[in-house]
């Protein structure tokens, strides 16, 4: 039985690849010259300190929103940064909230800001969408509500997986699905072993997207969770011919951690840092997984980041993945996806001023990388403060 699934599904991923190869003639590898050196950081101010808020980018605007607020108390606060001329203005969200999913959609006009948790542990599923050509928000509904839902750009469909809800097994399967003329459906995750909560990354030139590792309830009948890193992964592509998504489950994890990062480049989805927990110790890693989109499996190939650590804000630019910050640390590593290995040494001048978590992060234009909000690492201190590299001139 197993076999047989197996099979089938590289049967499928095969035709797959076919596809994906006549239809995109031109997705070859370009060599990007790169001069980490010419790379500038800069600073600007949120209108009000907040953590565990949500980052996306639409047209030349970047976009944090929501979040909890210095008094404790979700946020409804959206700040908008315009990238062409530095104005900062402010919008609000349909409701109160942190922990957001969110994403852009449709080659960048839109910002997608899904779910939550709202006041008094409620969680939302509002979903807001901000248009960059009129400057208006549009609302939907996710068909059920959640927090931290994975949003994942197909090109002409977006995706929002799973999410934390409140009762048993906690960690949501639905998908629903936004289309083009944001048209909503839904379909249910039924492929996994265990409901997941993973690192997601996704890739709009092949219409493809990945949950990874994160982790997973293993007694999801119960009242009561066992909680554990997932090896699990789950590989999503959207198909022009159908309206379902095609979803099957990927090559296992290696090395399952908490709190790992994703990010893809290039056809490649890259897993990095995260913990394990050995004698009820928190390990952090360094260790960096990268899987192949044409070969559908992980690269057998060593990598490291610089300083092993978690929960690492990371964005692509350039076909060059930035890691920066993470638990303890203010360093950046840079993964370059076209040589396929790590950029080094790195300017210090692009470090961060200081380690901070439950910042908020969006990537612009394949020029900027910013990172916003958050608590310093002592967690006492709940800042305004955006930090952004600048990697164009
Ligand atoms: C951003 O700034 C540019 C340059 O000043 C301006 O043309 C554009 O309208 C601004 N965008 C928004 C959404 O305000
Ligand atoms: C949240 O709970 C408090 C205390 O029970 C109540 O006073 C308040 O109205 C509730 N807020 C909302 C938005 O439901
Ligand atoms: C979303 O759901 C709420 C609560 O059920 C409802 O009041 C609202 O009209 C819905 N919004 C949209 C855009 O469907
Ligand atoms: C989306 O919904 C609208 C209104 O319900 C409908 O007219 C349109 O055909 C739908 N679009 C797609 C692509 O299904
Ligand atoms: C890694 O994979 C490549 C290609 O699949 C293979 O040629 C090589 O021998 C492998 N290296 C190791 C160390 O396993």
């Amino acid at each position: 039985m197993q076999s047989i699934k197996f099979y089938s599904k590289f049967i499928l991923l095969g035709l797959l690849e076919c596809y994906f190869i006549s239809a995109n003639p031109n997705l070859q590898k370009r060599q990007e010259n790169i001069n980490l050196d010419t790379w500038k950081k800069f600073e600007y101010t949120l209108s009000a300190p907040r953590s565990r808020l949500a980052g996306a980018s639409a047209g030349n605007m970047l976009l944090f929103a929501g979040g909890i607020d210095s008094a404790g108390e979700s946020s409804e606060i959206v700040d908008l940064y315009n990238a062409s001329n530095g104005a900062l203005t402010t919008a609000r969200l349909s409701s109160p909230r942190s922990e957001i999913g969110s994403s852009s959609f449709l080659n960048n006009r839109y910002a997608i800001f899904a779910g939550g948790i709202g006041k008094n542990v409620t969680v939302s599923s509002s979903i807001d969408i901000y248009d960059s050509e009129t400057g208006t928000w549009i609302l939907k509904n996710l068909s059920e509500a959640r927090a931290n839902p994975r949003v994942l750009d197909l090109g002409n469909r977006l995706v929002i997986y799973g999410g934390n809800i409140l009762k048993s097994p906690y960690l949501s399967r639905t998908i629903d699905i936004l289309d083009a003329s944001f048209n909503l459906s839904s379909q249910t995750e039924s492929v996994l072993d265990y409901p997941q909560l993973g690192a997601s990354a996704s890739g709009v030139d092949r219409s493809t997207g990945m949950i990874m590792g994160g982790y997973e309830n293993q007694n999801p009948n119960n009242r009561f969770s066992k909680l554990v890193a997932s090896s699990q992964t789950l590989y999503i592509q959207n198909l022009d011919w159908t309206d379902r998504l095609f979803v099957v489950p990927g090559p296992v994890l290696e090395a399952p951690r908490w709190e790992a990062s994703a990010a893809y480049a290039n056809s490649q989805f890259i897993f990095a840092g995260g913990y394990i927990i050995n004698a009820n110790k928190e390990v952090a890693s360094n260790r960096i997984d990268v899987f192949d989109y044409s070969t559908f499996r992980w690269s057998n190939q060593t990598l490291t980041l610089n300083s092993a650590r978690f929960s690492i804000y990371s964005g692509t630019i350039k076909n060059h993945v930035l890691f920066w910050g993470g638990s303890e640390s203010k360093m950046l590593d840079v993964y370059n996806s076209v040589e396929r290995k790590m950029v080094n040494p790195i300017p210090e001048s692009l470090f961060m001023n200081g380690p901070r978590y439950e910042a908020g992060q969006a990537t612009l234009n394949n020029c900027l990388f910013a990172v916003g909000g958050g608590f310093d690492s002592n967690g006492e201190k709940i800042t305004n403060l955006v930090e952004v590299i600048n990697a164009c001139n």
